[in-house]
């Protein structure tokens, strides 16, 4: 666990004092996630299970009425950003900045009056590691615009703003569960979210309290071409779920699998799309029945299940993150699988507490012996979504 798991408020205040000789109106955090259960389900209508990490992203903010945005970052090399709101275009930016800039857009674009602010942020949420650290960086923008210009969005608009920020302005085509966990997670909780409607249910998770943890295995490796790759992912759903003649795969049940994987005959990669999405959408539905009758330890089997689909059936997994699952398991693990979108970044890991160090130390070594960089593990423990800090 990094000795500071989020950026202190009065150090990004008075840093926000520094550089632009003023105070903020006020400072906004908003969490990077892992994702439990349900991967790659979101852009298909499906559910999902993420939590909010400790690690946040902060941000000193004042507003500015005169139609300027200006931008600052304590962890990038690129000085301060200073954008005309009325200038602001998708796919003009490829930096950082398109990420608060895409937000600001998007909430002009959607009829609110943002006027302009000076922002300053810093971040300890991992980036390349699949945690989400975009989100974050979106989602405290929004927070913080909504409060300082009095729109009083509710959290899963925000989410939505975050989403077609990224979709739009940046040109990712990503679904709706990172936004959505860091706008709207409690701490102590994982969160069930339909993707379909957006509802949502908090599902107590205590590991500790049960003599468990979950690990986060960073393993500090992203493969290239993962934008293209998820893209590709995406259209093969759409193609699986206009070929099955539904809206999206979360339409196909469970016990009308194998019926529909017949009526792909030949569409043998379709077929594997399909048959993970809804496999996995059972899973979550598992997970949180599990975890409601107390029986969290038999969430393990479920979500090594869920490795297996994303690597074999989804084909998103790397070499790196499945030595990670197996090493864990192999290890005395209860569970383990990739989390995120893939193609590298991180695992997760469910273990006794008393079975952490072995198995940390076990991941360790397989990387050294494959002639890998040591991954970063630390412990995720369910924390709160975006808020105000200061
Ligand atoms: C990325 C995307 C999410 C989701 C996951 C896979 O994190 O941003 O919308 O699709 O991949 O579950």
């Amino acid at each position: 666990m990094p000795s500071s798991s989020s950026p202190s408020a009065d150090q990004v205040a008075q840093d926000f004092r520094a550089l632009y000789g003023t105070d903020p109106d006020g400072v906004w955090a908003a969490p990077g996630r892992v994702n439990l259960i349900g991967e790659h389900t979101d852009y298909n209508d499906g559910f999902v299970m993420p939590f909010a990490l400790p690690h946040t992203t902060v941000a000193a903010v004042a507003r500015r009425t005169d139609g300027r945005l200006r931008l600052h970052s304590a962890d990038m090399d690129t000085g301060v950003a200073d954008l005309d709101l009325d200038a602001l275009a998708p796919g003009t930016d490829r930096g950082w900045t398109a990420y608060p800039a895409g937000v600001v857009w998007a909430l002009r674009e959607a009829g609110h009056p943002v006027t302009g602010a000076d922002i300053h942020l810093a971040s300890t949420v991992p980036t390349g590691a699949g945690l989400s650290s975009s989100a974050a960086l979106e989602v405290v923008v929004a927070l913080a615009l909504s409060d300082l210009h009095g729109l009083d969005l509710p959290r899963w608009k925000l989410a939505r703003l975050c989403q077609r920020a990224e979709n739009v302005y940046v040109g990712a085509p990503t679904g709706i569960m990172d936004q959505t966990a860091s706008a709207c997670c409690e701490a102590g909780h994982a969160l069930f979210l339909d993707t379909r409607d957006l509802s949502t249910r908090q599902i107590p998770l205590d590991l500790a309290a049960e003599g468990m943890r979950l690990l986060v295995v960073d393993t500090r490796v992203q493969h290239a071409h993962s934008d293209g790759e998820y893209g590709r992912r995406r259209a093969g759903c759409e193609k699986g779920a206009a070929l099955l003649g539904v809206d999206a795969l979360r339409d196909i049940p469970y016990d009308g699998l194998d019926e529909a994987l017949a009526q792909l005959g030949d569409e043998e990669e379709v077929r594997r799309l399909v048959r993970h999405v809804v496999t996995e959408n059972q899973r979550v539905e598992r997970v949180v029945t599990l975890l409601e009758a107390g029986r969290t330890r038999e969430i393990g089997p479920v979500l090594t299940e869920g490795h297996a689909s994303l690597r074999d059936d989804f084909r998103v997994s790397s070499p790196e993150l499945d030595l990670v699952v197996d090493t864990a398991l192999t290890s005395g693990a209860l569970g383990a699988r990739m989390t995120g979108g893939g193609f590298g970044g991180s695992a997760i890991v469910l273990t006794e507490t008393t079975d952490t160090d072995t198995i940390k130390k076990a991941v360790e070594t397989a990387f050294a012996n494959a002639g890998l960089a040591t991954p970063r593990t630390f412990e995720a423990v369910p924390a709160q979504g975006a808020r105000k800090v200061a």
